[in-house]
């Protein structure tokens, strides 16, 4: 007796082999219909940085002619961000959107943007990231399989706590949560606090509960995480910046072809320049909402206490690239 799949004809199978490229896998390959990317990260859906990425998710598909399409995965849902960068490295994923402090476990490269104090102000810091230096330091981890699409603002970060602090003194003792960063940590410890690695993801439940008495980032993270409700005392030290990641397997990067390459850098242009006019409209509309739920913020007329107790976090770095690429950082105008 002939079996039912020989009663099937080659044109049956041509279509059904049709129908399931045309669906997409969850990571398809060039030259199928569609290919769908994962781009899981940690922000909530209200952050600039998530506008951003669904910007460029958008362009991407429009340019590709529905071709590429990017799945976001907000909210840390699937891991931390040392996870997240983990599964591009392993090119799990395809795509993900992390702080570029975290690939110091990559490269000591990534430290570069962890000193404190290295930007003079953010249009120092865009000339140096929209340059030369800044494009070179996109792949600073290509050799770990993380190639870089481009930088968000993350603005500046500056510690926020249920105590009011003004100077370094005040931060003395107490517990701030830091990213899985040493260097995040030791910028901490020159200040004489008490960094304690926690995932943002569990940071509200910290605070609240007093794990940590404290925690350093920016406006539109203090705001759209709540953290502001259980430490509302933020004072402008404004310690690093240290722009956001855009993050590709660079397999995957490197298995399309130079048209497919342009959409995604293309898109990815549209998306920065979009956050960054966001990032502004979006810290201040914040900034006013804290204020009149309470929240006391302290504009510090002289840095300075914060700027000498963290000095000495350059010293270990003498004579290596790192500090080459601080000089040249503070040589761009
Ligand atoms: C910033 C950054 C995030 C990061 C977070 C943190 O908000 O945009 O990528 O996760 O800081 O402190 O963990």
């Amino acid at each position: 007796m002939k079996s039912f799949l020989h009663n099937l004809s080659i044109p049956f199978f041509i279509s059904i082999l049709f129908l399931l490229l045309s669906c997409g896998g969850p990571e398809g390959e060039p030259g199928q219909e569609r290919i769908t990317y994962s781009l899981p990260h940690v922000l909530n859906t209200d952050h600039p940085v998530h506008k951003a990425l669904e910007r460029f998710a958008e362009e991407l598909e429009t340019r590709s002619g529905g071709t590429m399409v990017v799945k976001i995965q907000p909210g840390g849902t699937l891991g931390n961000e040392q996870e997240l960068c983990d599964n591009v490295t392993n090119d799990a994923d395809a795509f993900t959107k992390i702080s570029s402090t975290i690939l110091e476990t990559k490269t000591d490269l990534a430290k570069v943007y962890s000193l404190p104090y290295l930007f003079r102000d953010e249009d120092h810091m865009w000339k140096v990231l929209d340059g030369e230096i800044g494009t070179e330091l996109l792949d600073m981890a290509i050799e770990q399989n993380l190639k870089g699409i481009c930088y968000f603002d993350a603005g500046a970060r500056s510690f926020y706590t249920k105590k009011k602090v003004d100077s370094p003194q005040d931060l003395h003792g107490i517990k701030i949560r830091v990213q899985k960063s040493v260097m995040m940590q030791k910028l901490v410890e020159s200040l004489g606090a008490s960094p304690q690695q926690i995932a943002f993801s569990e940071l509200y439940t910290a605070l609240d509960t007093g794990v940590v008495q404290g925690a350093e980032n920016n406006i539109p993270s203090y705001y759209t995480t709540r953290h502001y409700n259980v430490a509302p005392y933020y004072v402008f030290d404004e310690h690093v910046c240290i722009p956001d990641i855009l993050l590709m397997s660079a397999k995957r990067w490197n298995r399309l072809n130079p048209e497919q390459q342009a959409w995604i850098m293309e898109s990815a242009e549209v998306a920065k320049e979009f956050q960054k006019k966001l990032w502004k409209e979006k810290n201040r509309e914040y900034m006013e909402k804290m204020e009149a739920e309470g929240v006391t913020f302290t504009y510090l007329d002289n840095k300075e206490p914060f700027v000498e107790a963290t000095k000495s976090i350059y010293n270990e770095f003498e004579g290596t690239e790192v500090i080459e690429y601080v000089k040249r950082i503070r040589a761009v105008n």
